[in-house]
């Protein structure tokens, strides 16, 4: 799997995600279906009336199970920062942390009894499910994109894709002495700007309605018509250029658009579990002091 240049992920060469998810035999999946089916029959079973609901002991068992789920897939950010073999890899941690994260939806969801509401406890249950979502993303996003991010590369690296764009910004600088004032103003102003521009947003949506290389041929292109002699040969090599730069542009920022659709789920699986920690919190000091 082509994860190399994704920063801050455990699901790298050393760990691709078949890798971790047929971890020992689907170990902690067989464990993480017990759980469920062990959950799903206490909540069957149990002879209560009405059925079990969070403050029951069946609900209480559940509530603090998933707490302690919680609690310890969220220190898969401390494990992923501490390289260990053995037993306890970060492979089979993370293995453990999909499944066992996955468990959750059935555990906290009969933990809740069907009981939802516009409250502190349904905020816990919601961000949680956001960040399990979120989680399931990132696995689905793993198990596709690495290979659309280096077929969007080509045979070039990085450096090669950033390099082959400066030599042509070389080429127009040099090929646009030539034109005039106007023209050679085109022109600086697309040399001058940064093929990495923009945020988060405008990363995942590949789009640069502001790009100036694509503007600069939207001006330069209808004046070839009217354009004759040497000026009007420069003028034809620049525009030129200048397409050959939009296609180099266009194939960093689909390199850039896969990478940021790969990265972008940690970005709300993260804060949002801290999120949840707060409302977990809140949850369970309201369940013991006010209920
Ligand atoms: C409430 C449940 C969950 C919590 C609190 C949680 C929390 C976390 C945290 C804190 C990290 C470490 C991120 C970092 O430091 O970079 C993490 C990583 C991860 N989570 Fe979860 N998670 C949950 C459920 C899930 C589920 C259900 C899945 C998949 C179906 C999942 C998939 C992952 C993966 C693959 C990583 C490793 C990302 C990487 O290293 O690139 N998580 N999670």
């Amino acid at each position: 799997m082509a994860t190399g240049s994704i920063p801050r992920t455990t699901l790298g060469e050393g760990a691709s995600h078949e890798g971790f998810l047929r971890h020992k035999g689907f170990r902690w999946l067989k464990i993480a279906l017990f759980l469920c089916l062990a959950a799903g029959l206490a909540y069957i079973l149990i002879d209560v009336q009405p059925r079990p609901s969070g403050g029951s002991w069946v609900g209480y068992t559940l509530g603090t199970l998933a707490t302690l789920l919680i609690l310890w897939l969220t220190m898969l950010g401390l494990r992923k920062r501490a390289m260990t073999r053995g037993r306890w890899s970060l492979k089979g941690w993370t293995s453990a942390h999909v499944y066992l994260g996955l468990s959750l939806i059935v555990i906290a969801t009969l933990h809740t009894g069907f009981q939802f509401g516009w409250n502190v406890h349904t905020l816990a249950y919601a961000l949680m499910m956001l960040v399990i979502l979120s989680g399931i993303y990132g696995i689905v996003a793993y198990s596709i994109l690495p290979e659309a991010l280096s077929a969007s590369r080509g045979e070039m690296t990085r450096p090669q894709m950033i390099d082959a764009v400066m030599k042509l910004d070389r080429q127009l600088q040099l090929g646009a002495q030539p034109l005039g004032h106007e023209d050679t103003a085109i022109v600086s102003a697309s040399i001058a700007e940064s093929p990495f521009k923009g945020g988060l947003l405008s990363r995942l949506s590949g789009r640069r309605p502001r790009c100036r290389t694509a503007r600069a041929l939207a001006l330069l292109r209808p004046r070839l018509v009217a354009a004759v002699g040497p000026g009007g040969e420069a003028l034809e090599a620049v525009v030129a250029l200048l397409e050959r730069k939009a296609a180099a542009l266009a194939r960093i920022r689909r390199h850039l658009r896969l990478k940021a659709q790969l990265e972008v789920w940690l970005y709300v699986h993260v804060p949002l579990t801290f999120a949840l920690i707060a409302a977990l919190a809140a949850h369970i000091v309201s369940v013991f002091f006010y209920w």
